[in-house]
């Protein structure tokens, strides 16, 4: 086995920006375009989790200041934005993804030194901001009403219109990627939103707040509030005068936020975990398929909601891939996430170190064998080895339950019918990949596979043209596509009698 390489001491940030937004002493709210203090005065501290020190402390927005965050979105809706031409409000959508493209360095660091992701990682998802911002600031001009004519005595046509005030609240473990794609399609639409951001990882969140009010929006459009779960979050799940909530994180909070919007009939959608299945059949490249296997559990140290934690291995070549996996997973550089080499970051708390180290006892109780891993690095920061579980049962804990851990669980299928059987024997349906050079049984594992987003011969592949989400309990609707703009939207049907 390959030894580990124990994180050296902190990198400090390339990006002069970064070391400057950090010594500031307390970072506040954003609301109806101005810094404020929250209501109450509280703030809570940032720990940066390589090191495990304090980076920042943040204003703790409560109900007080949800609710003067969703006036101010009220007042903008009604007000300048409501008003503004489509060319005027996605040129200024435009106009902050340039700044991010400018300022994407240096918001990747932020995402880095804030939730440990590899900044290779942080930098991939940060460029990819602009893209989805192009993408639906263009969809706005794309989507519109029609004028369905079928009766010579009116005039018929449909408007669609924005939905009033959006709110988005995201996780921590691809904070600026997840507040994009969601704050996005909702400007375009032409409403305005509130932002929470994970309490974990407020850092970009409050950075996206400094480039919207450099690229010159109207006050009260964007609006940030950090803050927690209970006292933020939930605030805006029952607030009476929210129109929509997009919502990433756990499948429990998700249910809450879907309980709590009976209050006004708030739209919701839902992203939420996944077991997700990576099937590999014995016809596959293995000298492809593995790396990618392993890429599918450890990218950002497995906190990836659709990453590939149940690894089905046709039986014949069991062996053959439980060794390629634990000699490529094992030659993998855990480090600081600073530095450009590194493979694994620190997971982005104390809470996540415990509730996946907690998973090794649960695996091991319930009789599956460590192949590889299977324990926290010692020294300081939040790591954790990858980790392959064999000897997995489908039915066992380890392979059920979302870890959010660099931690894969290595299961046996006999031939095709077994390998959808078992692939969809979860309560999860966000993704999947299969591994096979039958065009045929491509086709079949990806229509008999019920997730959002099925992987042939690949991992990870995404477009911001082609819906995002998922099946069972992983999710409610999707993001991405035109749809994903359409949901910002309310279809209004008007009748004129000639
Ligand atoms: P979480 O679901 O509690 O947190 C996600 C967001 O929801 C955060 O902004 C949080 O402040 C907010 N939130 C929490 N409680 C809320 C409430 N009652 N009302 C409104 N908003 C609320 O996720 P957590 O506890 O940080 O992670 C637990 C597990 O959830 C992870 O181990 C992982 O399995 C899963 N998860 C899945 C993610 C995904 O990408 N689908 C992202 C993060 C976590
Ligand atoms: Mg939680």
């Amino acid at each position: 086995m390959t030894e580990l390489i124990v994180p050296p001491a902190a990198l400090q940030p390339s990006q002069p920006g970064v070391t400057k937004f950090l010594a500031d002493s307390v970072r506040k709210l954003y609301i109806g375009g101005r810094w404020v203090e929250a209501a109450s005065g509280k703030t809570f501290p940032v720990i940066n989790p390589t090191t495990e020190q304090v980076i920042a402390h943040v204003a703790e927005a409560d109900k007080a200041d949800v609710d003067a965050a969703v006036q101010a979105a009220r007042s903008a809706f009604e007000g300048p934005w409501g008003r503004m031409r489509v060319v005027e409000r996605t040129e200024l959508l435009r106009r902050l993804g340039a700044l991010i493209a400018e300022n994407a360095d240096e918001i990747a660091e932020l995402e880095t030194i804030n939730n440990g992701s590899p900044i290779s990682i942080a930098r991939s998802f940060v460029g990819s901001t602009v893209g989805t911002i192009d993408y639906f600031a263009g969809s706005a001009r794309l989507i519109h009403g029609e004028t369905p004519s079928n009766d010579p005595n009116y005039l018929t046509y449909t408007l669609r219109e924005p939905i009033g005030v959006c709110a988005g609240i995201v996780p921590w473990n691809v904070p600026f990627l997840f507040a994009i794609g969601k704050l996005a399609p909702a400007l375009a639409a032409g409403n305005t939103f509130v932002l929470k951001p994970a309490e974990q990882t407020p850092l970009t969140a409050i950075r996206l707040g400094e480039l919207v009010e450099e690229a010159g929006f109207p006050a009260g459009v964007v609006n940030i509030v950090t803050g927690f779960g209970l006292g933020a979050g939930s605030s805006i799940a029952e607030h009476p005068d929210i129109d929509k909530v997009s919502f990433t994180g756990s499948v429990d909070v998700g249910k809450r936020i879907l309980a709590a919007s009976a209050v006004n009939l708030k739209r919701v959608t839902l992203e939420l975990g996944g077991k997700s299945p990576n099937i590999i059949f014995k016809d596959a490249d293995l000298s492809v398929a593995v790396p990618t296997a392993v890429a599918g559990f450890t990218m950002s140290s497995g906190q990836i909601c659709v990453a590939g934690t149940r690894l089905f291995v046709q039986r014949e070549i069991m062996d053959e891939v439980t060794e390629k996996l634990t000699e490529f997973a094992g030659s993998l550089r855990i480090g600081d996430p600073l530095d450009s080499a590194t493979d694994l970051g620190p997971l982005v708390s104390q809470e996540q170190l415990d509730r996946v180290t907690g998973y090794f006892g649960v695996g091991a109780a319930d009789g599956a064998r460590v192949a590889l891993g299977g324990a926290a690095v010692e020294g300081t920061g939040y790591f954790v080895e990858p980790t392959v579980f064999v000897d997995v049962r489908n039915d066992m804990r380890i392979a059920r339950e979302e870890i959010f851990g660099p931690v894969v669980s290595v299961i046996p299928f006999t031939d095709e019918d077994d390998a959808v059987l078992q692939g969809n024997d979860t309560l999860y349906g966000l993704a999947a990949s299969v591994w096979t050079n039958d065009l045929g049984r491509a086709h079949r594992v990806a229509r008999g596979i019920k997730a959002g987003s099925i992987w042939v011969n690949n991992y990870f592949t995404g477009d911001t043209a082609l819906p995002f989400g998922g099946y069972k309990e992983s999710g409610l609707g999707r993001e991405n596509g035109l749809d994903w703009y359409k949901s910002f939207t309310e279809d209004k049907s008007v009748y004129v009698t000639l």
